[in-house]
């Protein structure tokens, strides 16, 4: 495993083409069981958008790379190194570990290595990781390197509901709530809510 980091920022802190592409390739591949920020998929213009605005602190994708002995016309070998992007990985400004890697090369070792490089790089201090309560791979995965859970996340949200849950998952009592709650769309708070009244 020869692991590189590539920030997907070009000199001017603009995103790549090709760093925009492969991480919009990388939304479509989620499932919803691996992911606690996204409901939907964004448009192309949404995603752009959003990366553009340098939402963290670091993001790279990540490349494994492998030395391949060539033959040339002449029967003479050269040999040639081979890049492959394999996942991509960003670090946010509360120290938030998230990370990605593409569905053909999971369980080869390559979260494992990305994440204690990526620890190795930051400053140091705590470092997070959000991992949805579906998500037994990355949970096994930051534990087996030594991450503790050190909260649950409680969510009260009408659409959330909607979810299924695997039987006997911890959350499930909190589905019991009468029917009108379960269904209430979310409205928008009154302008003097929490006091918050505009004196204009
Ligand atoms: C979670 C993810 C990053 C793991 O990456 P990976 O390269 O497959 O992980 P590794 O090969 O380094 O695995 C390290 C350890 O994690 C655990 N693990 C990883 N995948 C697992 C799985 N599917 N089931 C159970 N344990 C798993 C194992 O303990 C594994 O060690 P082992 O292979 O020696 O048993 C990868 O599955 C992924 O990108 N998933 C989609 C995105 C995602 O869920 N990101 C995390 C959001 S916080």
């Amino acid at each position: 495993m020869n692991i590189s980091f590539e920030s997907i920022y070009d000199r001017e802190g603009k995103p790549t083409t090709l760093a925009l592409a492969v991480l919009y390739s990388h939304l479509e591949q989620r499932a919803p069981d691996q992911n606690i920020s996204h409901r939907s998929m964004p448009t192309w213009e949404q995603h752009a958008a959003f990366v553009g605005s340098k939402p963290y602190a670091a993001w790279h994708l990540v490349y494994d790379h492998v030395e391949v002995d060539n033959t040339d016309e002449d029967g003479k070998g050269y040999p040639q190194r081979e890049y492959t992007c394999i996942g991509q990985v960003y670090f946010t400004r509360a120290r938030e570990i998230g990370i990605q890697i593409s569905d053909a090369y999971w369980r080869k070792g390559y979260g494992s290595e990305i994440i204690t490089k990526l620890v190795e790089m930051v400053p140091r201090g705590p470092i997070f990781a959000n991992v949805s309560p579906r998500n037994i791979a990355s949970q096994k995965l930051f534990e087996s390197l030594g991450f503790g859970v050190v909260q649950w996340t409680y969510r009260l949200d009408p659409v959330f509901f909607d979810e299924p849950l695997y039987q006997g998952h911890p959350a499930a009592a909190s589905r019991e709530l009468p029917a009108d709650v379960k269904t209430a769309a979310p409205e928008e708070p009154p302008s003097d809510f929490f006091g918050m009244v505009d004196d204009d």
